[in-house]
């Protein structure tokens, strides 16, 4: 059986995911020593192929937004043809890639990504704000009332993203333990092929069913907001981007508010400033999401035709990776890149990607950390890790890295 990598037409060798237990926060060695040699390489993948990797912060914000790369890999006859051919068929079904809109290049992006956009903006999601706290406080409470330590994990980090995204959508969070389950099993690397078919089937079953009862029982959702704003839109395309969303929604976020933790309780002055002047948490978040880079094998992209940059030709027809952690410690950008400082002037990142697919959930996301982070430190005194930190289970295995489970404890006093 093989591994599921194959699904992105793209198998990496694992010095480039693997990070050592002792830096868990740092990105993989083998990116970081190309970093240090020039802004673009050619690599090798486990395959024999090719790709190119870009570890400069300029280079990388260049070419995010030039439309001589795409989003579409099945665009390349070479990249199609790596692909096992039982994921082929789901991977190239039109049905599938209606909707998917994270996959395409303008001008079909752009007609998704509008449709959207009006319901993701800046004021929409302050007005979620209230809900959010609520959600961190009673996930918080529940944690206080069961005693004095928990897994942060399922506690905390997972289930207060995967709740904003189900209300937001409308889907019933009693499915969590089902979608939760496949979304871990599309995001392995390691995962086989054959599970992968599996989940992809069960999940676009389990939104197919919710999209035909949103079209008969509409709510105050967004599901249902966009079957009343664009009836042409099919079922296939709801469900894709339904899917995208909740599973872009939750993993990502969930894993923010994991590792962040993690890396502020191992950088205790960092904490103690956090914690002495709340203020300072939105530029802490945006320096977390730098420092800590949790898409680390992407963005990626397929060169349409030859392209110069960093000095280097990348030819037509490339597989193109971005190295987030990388770029975000580029040292011709940052100051002290391998340096949290929860108080880092104008932190610019690619965290959130760049160009025309920046992340369409980025001010939610922005919005549930800081609402986790400032409740978490406020109502958790004396927060520290329940085990060594070299023994902290690291999500290298994943396409969005993080930590698998964090056991912390705090003191009694908390409530
Ligand atoms: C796109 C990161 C949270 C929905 C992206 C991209 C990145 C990213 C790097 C660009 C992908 C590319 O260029 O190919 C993150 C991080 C998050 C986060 C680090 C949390 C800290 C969210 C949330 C949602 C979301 C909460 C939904 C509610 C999306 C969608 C896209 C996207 C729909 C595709 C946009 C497009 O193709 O136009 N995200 N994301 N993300 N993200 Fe996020």
């Amino acid at each position: 059986r093989r591994p599921s990598q194959d699904r992105l037409a793209l198998r990496l060798p694992p010095e480039y995911t693997e990070r050592a237990p002792d830096r868990p926060f740092h990105p993989a060695a083998h990116q970081s020593e190309l970093g240090r040699e020039g802004p673009v390489h050619e690599v090798a993948l486990s395959d024999g192929d090719r790709a190119w990797l870009v570890t400069g912060h300029e280079e990388a914000r260049a070419l995010l937004a030039d439309p001589r790369l795409s989003s579409d890999r099945f665009r390349s006859t070479r990249m199609v043809e790596k692909i096992p051919p039982e994921l082929r068929k789901r991977l190239l079904d039109p049905a599938t890639r209606a909707g998917n809109f994270i996959t395409m290049d303008a001008p079909d992006h752009t007609r998704y990504r509008r449709l959207l956009t009006g319901q993701f903006t800046v004021r929409r999601m302050r007005l979620l704000e209230p809900r959010v706290h609520e959600i961190v406080t009673s996930h918080l409470d529940a944690m206080i009332e069961a005693g004095t330590s928990a897994d942060l994990v399922p506690a905390f980090a997972l289930p207060v993203p995967s709740l904003v995204i189900c209300e937001l959508l409308g889907v019933r969070y009693e499915d969590r333990d089902e979608f939760q389950e496949r979304t871990s099993t599309l995001l392995r690397l390691d995962a086989h092929v054959d599970d992968v078919v599996r989940a992809a089937d069960e999940q676009r079953a389990f939104m197919r069913a919710l999209v035909r009862r949103k079209r008969v029982e509409p709510a105050d959702d967004l599901l249902s907001g966009l079957i009343e704003a664009e009836a042409a839109l099919t079922d296939d395309e709801l469900v894709s981007i339904s899917n995208l969303l909740l599973i872009a929604g939750h993993e990502t976020t969930a894993n923010m508010i994991g590792l962040g933790t993690f890396a502020l309780l191992e950088h205790p002055a960092e904490l103690a400033r956090l914690r002495a002047d709340p203020s300072l948490t939105p530029g802490a978040v945006e320096e977390l999401l730098r420092y800590l880079s949790i898409v680390h094998l992407g963005p990626i992209r397929l060169t349409l035709e030859d392209v110069e940059i960093g000095g280097v030709t990348v030819p037509a027809d490339s597989t193109v990776i971005v190295s987030v952690p990388v770029v975000n410690r580029d040292p011709r950008t940052y100051r002290d890149p391998d340096t949290l400082d929860v108080a880092r002037p104008r932190v610019s990142h690619l965290a959130f990607g760049h160009g025309i697919h920046q992340c369409l959930g980025q001010q939610l996301a922005r919005v549930e950390m800081a609402v986790a982070f400032t409740e978490m430190l406020r109502r958790l005194p004396g927060l520290r890790l329940d085990l060594p930190a070299g023994e902290v289970p690291l999500r290298s295995d994943m396409l969005v890295y993080g930590v698998h489970s964090l056991p912390v404890s705090w003191d009694e006093t908390a409530s």
